[in-house]
């Protein structure tokens, strides 16, 4: 760090949690899962913990700008040592983020309860002198309200694993939100402890420039893979894709239905879809909890957003109730009807793509963000 000549806007640390005890694999049931990360995380006394993570954010210190912030991840191993360290050094603590895990693995003891989060401290480097948070942002990624300090997001997926696995690697998804929080288009991200970069990956990404410290080759040579894979548009588009889905954001049905039925079931404020996974049907996944508005278009075109009455819930219908509402639908016997809100029209800001292909206009499911646009 002391070689760096230019300060950074922002730092993002996933330093060592001193987890590991050196007794390597573990068999829970029929499976192995290696608990040692590596020497560098192994179980220190906490007096060196204190010094390790009080002389690496001293250089972070001088290395950020006055207006910078710093991201520290972290467990109750070593996060309680480096708050304290933060706050000696005269940072100021800006919140703590729990990344609750979507999909924990399981604990290997009973005597506890089960591990299911990590915690991010969010700190300013200057008591008085303000830094940047993309306030408006965060609120329109978490559906209009104020986002929250806890984070529901799955573990790093397998298309963010294709050049090679890190033991301890973040997931995008992770990234994206902090980068977006703190940082402006073009600004400087430094990861001291970068790993496979995954830092990196996202800042590219998402126009800001990256610096990387690691210690270990095989880590740098598995960066390298991954920076090299963004050099293809496609791969590169498909990873911003992936990492800015929110997996807790708010779904919207985007809906086909006849240019002479969308007038009446605008008018009765139901949305009606054959029960089944035959074509033209939808498959209720479990992300329909998160069902929110609905979209109706005729051959992509004519496009009404509403929002749902109740999200995330749906009733089955005979076709005779539905014909008791003045529908008359031919293809089953069962359907499943969604009701919205009929006096309030949503504006949507970005105009949805909605072909499949030719001649085909299935219903599917897309994140609010595709409509309201986000940027
Ligand atoms: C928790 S991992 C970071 C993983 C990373 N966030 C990712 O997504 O791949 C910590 C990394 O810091 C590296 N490391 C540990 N001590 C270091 C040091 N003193 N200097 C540089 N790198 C170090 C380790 O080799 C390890 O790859």
């Amino acid at each position: 760090m002391s070689a760096l000549e230019e300060k950074v806007d922002m730092i993002f640390a996933d330093p060592p949690y001193f987890l590991s005890t050196g007794k390597g694999t573990v068999k829970i049931g029929q499976r192995y899962i290696d608990f040692d990360k590596g020497d560098w995380d192994r179980i220190r006394s906490n007096s060196e913990k204190d010094k390790f993570n009080y002389e690496w954010l001293k250089k972070c210190q001088e290395i950020l700008k006055d207006s910078g912030t710093i991201w520290v991840c972290g467990t109750y191993h070593n996060i309680y040592s480096v708050a304290n360290c933060l706050q000696s050094l005269g940072f100021k603590i800006l919140n703590m983020i729990v990344w609750q895990k979507a999909d924990p693995p399981k604990t290997l003891t009973n005597q506890r309860f089960n591990f299911s989060a990590e915690y991010i401290i969010w700190a300013r480097k200057c008591e008085k002198v303000n830094h940047y948070f993309n306030y408006e942002l965060m609120e329109a990624m978490n559906n209009g309200v104020h986002m929250p300090d806890v984070w529901k997001l799955p573990a790093p997926g397998t298309w963010e694993k294709t050049c090679g696995k890190h033991p301890t690697q973040k997931p995008l998804r992770l990234l994206y939100r902090i980068i977006l929080a703190s940082t402006r288009e073009g600004e400087t991200i430094l990861d001291p402890f970068a790993g496979s970069c995954t830092t990196g990956i996202a800042a590219n990404l998402l126009n800001r420039k990256f610096v990387g410290i690691e210690q270990d080759e095989k880590f740098i040579t598995l960066a390298n893979k991954r920076r090299l894979e963004l050099e293809s548009k496609v791969r590169a588009s498909q990873l911003y894709e992936r990492m800015s889905e929110n997996p807790e954001e708010v779904q919207v049905l985007v809906n086909h239905v006849r240019s002479t039925l969308q007038p009446l079931m605008i008018e009765k404020g139901i949305t009606y879809m054959r029960a089944g996974e035959s074509k033209g049907s939808i498959l209720v996944t479990p992300g329909f909890e998160r069902m929110g508005y609905v979209l109706l278009h005729t051959n992509g075109e004519n496009c009404h957003l509403y929002k749902l009455k109740n999200k995330g819930s749906f009733q089955i219908w005979t076709k005779e109730t539905l014909e008791a509402h003045g529908f008359h639908p031919e293809h089953a016997l069962y359907y499943m009807v969604l009701h919205f809100d009929n006096s309030k029209e949503i504006n949507f800001s970005k105009h949805p793509k909605l072909r499949q292909g030719i001649n085909t206009y299935r219903s599917k499911i897309r994140p609010l963000s595709d409509f309201i646009g986000l940027k």
